[in-house]
């Protein structure tokens, strides 16, 4: 028993070792694209850019909503936050035409793709609510975070 639990030692503190070798690791290859980024900056006025990161940090919140509503099979509740939140319908909502105006144009074609992509996945998702198919709502689902990914990889505000 003594000689069971000391192995389970060594190989837990092991295990350790090797994870905390594969962190270190991790930080040298990450540091690396960090140290070349290549994200456009962009000069918001400094309200705006609060204004704009707490209307990011309420996109994320919206995308954890609709996923939440998707799986208790709420497909119209997950099409209203989509449309209302993140869809052509929210461009209201978060002044867009105000702060449009500070964004070069592939920001604002990037968010204009994200708008559209969130009112098509609306109808899908609606769609999906009568047919039971589910597999378009998860690409519709992805293609919304598509755009999130794709503007993050391209600007920045700070
Ligand atoms: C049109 C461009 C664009 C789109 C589309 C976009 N973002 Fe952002 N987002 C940004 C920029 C620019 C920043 C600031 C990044 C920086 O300065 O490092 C940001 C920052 C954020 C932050 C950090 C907020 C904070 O408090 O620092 C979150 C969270 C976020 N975005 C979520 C999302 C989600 C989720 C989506 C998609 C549903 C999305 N964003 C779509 C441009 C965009």
């Amino acid at each position: 028993m003594r000689v069971s639990v000391a192995l389970i030692v060594a190989v837990v503190a092991c295990g350790g070792a090797t994870l905390a070798d594969a962190q270190h690791q991790h930080r040298h290859d990450s540091s690396a694209p960090r140290a070349r980024d290549a994200r456009q900056f962009v000069k918001f006025p400094a309200a705006l850019v609060e204004h704009t990161l707490a209307n990011m940090r309420d996109h994320l919140l919206a995308l954890q909503e609709i996923q939440t509503q998707l799986g208790m099979g709420q497909m119209d509740v997950a099409a209203k936050i989509a449309e209302t939140r993140l869809g052509m319908s929210s461009l209201g909502l978060h002044g867009a035409a105000h702060v449009s105006r500070y964004m070069p144009q592939g920001m604002q074609d990037a968010g204009t793709a994200m708008h559209r992509a969130a009112s098509r996945f609306a109808i899908t998702a609606q769609d999906a609510g009568v047919t039971g198919d589910m597999k378009p709502v998860f690409a519709g689902l992805a293609d919304i975070t598509a755009q999130c990914v794709g503007c993050h990889a391209s600007y920045r505000l700070k």
